[in-house]
């Protein structure tokens, strides 16, 4: 059985990784206390695990999936510590990853990993330990690829960055977000090493702040200068012809290409559009869910009020205002310029150029 895993992935080219596995449980980067508190959590139970990603200690939608692989890890190590008969053993490992699937509601990749995990606890077995084993190597496997995804939308990306681009971005679809190295980060560390005059604008992405907080950290980690504007500063940047692309990620895509990204993306998409500037997203093949036909369709994930109500634990309105806060939104396909994946650049029509990567 195999109980340890290295913490540090092959090819790893960023120094920052949001969640590693380890013998003794889940390595988390806290994302709640960045930038502030560079501060790691270890994860020992899947409860744990599904209490990390509702409160967003993990966030971002491939590293939600991770987190839901390494959480399914985590449900079977104590299964198989309590020394349950086999039937038993999968019985309670696929409660746990029945709870983390009632997490977050948005991203598309949690499902998917949840469910490539449950494919594997179905596997015709002789003993709870194999099945440990194969649950292990299959996360791993899981987030390895998703690394790998990341690198290649970085080089198919990086090459529709014109030289000495400015160019905005929303959230944090970076390192943090992913297996490491990002999608729409990982399209930016990627032009920036061809071309370290790009010029890099994150949105500060109200009202979690992952632009302000996330991305800046982020890209200054690895050395790449980042300008920090507020969201409603996107307009006037591109009126004054200083915007050459925007680059985002996504938490879902349905079949025809609408695209669910964090709350905000959509403004973007529009203001791009109205002054003709390109509007990219980059996301790995495992964030499109085909069984979707359009938009209209996904689950639009309601936080709680307080995201908004206040700023450092101050209330910044009034008494007894009402609230809605979704966290995401969604960008009709007729505003994307292309999708990014690790197959290659999909452009519209989205039904048909999204279904031929999922065929190359
Ligand atoms: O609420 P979050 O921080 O999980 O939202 C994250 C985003 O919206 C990201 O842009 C998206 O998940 C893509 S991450 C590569």
């Amino acid at each position: 059985m195999d109980t340890v895993t290295p913490p540090i992935l092959k090819g790893f080219s960023s120094k920052v990784q949001a969640l590693t596995l380890h013998a003794d449980g889940v390595k988390l980067l806290d994302q709640v206390a960045l930038p502030n508190e560079v501060r790691y959590l270890t994860i020992r139970t899947a409860g744990e695990m599904a209490n990390a990603i509702v409160t967003m200690l993990v966030r971002g939608a491939p590293a939600i999936g991770i987190a839901g692989a390494y959480g399914t890890v985590l449900s079977a190590r104590e299964a198989f510590a309590s020394d349950l008969c086999l039937e038993d053993f999968r019985k309670t490992v696929l409660a746990d990853v029945e709870a983390l699937s009632q997490t977050r509601p948005t991203a598309v990749n949690l499902f998917w990993a949840l469910d490539e995990m449950k494919k594997i606890l179905g596997e015709p077995v002789e003993s709870a330990a194999q099945l440990l084993d194969l649950l292990t190597e299959k996360a791993r496997q899981i987030h390895q690829e998703d690394w790998d995804a990341c690198h290649r939308m970085g080089d198919f990306g990086a090459a529709l960055v014109p030289q000495g681009a400015g160019i905005i971005t929303h959230c944090n679809a970076g390192a943090l977000a992913t297996g490491g190295y990002g999608t729409a980060l990982g399209v930016i560390r990627s032009a920036f090493a061809n071309d370290a005059s790009i010029r890099v604008y994150a949105d500060e992405t109200r009202p979690r702040l992952q632009g302000a907080r996330l991305t800046t950290w982020e890209l200054l980690e690895d050395g790449i200068p980042v300008t920090l504007i507020s969201d409603n500063m996107s307009g006037s940047l591109m009126r004054a012809g200083k915007i050459d692309m925007v680059v985002v990620g996504a938490d879902r895509i349905t079949a025809n290409g609408d695209t669910a990204n964090k709350i905000g993306t959509y403004n973007l998409a529009l203001i791009a559009h109205a002054h003709g500037v390109p509007f990219y997203v980059a996301a790995p093949l495992s964030t499109i869910d085909r069984s979707m036909r359009s938009g209209d369709e996904i689950p639009i994930e309601e936080r709680d009020a307080t995201e908004i109500s206040t700023m450092n634990g101050e209330l910044i309105c009034a008494q007894g205002v009402q609230f809605y806060n979704p966290a995401f939104d969604v960008t009709p396909a007729k505003y994307i310029s292309g999708i990014i994946t690790e197959k290659g650049i999909a452009r519209p029509d989205y039904l048909k150029s999204l279904a031929q990567l999922f065929e190359a």
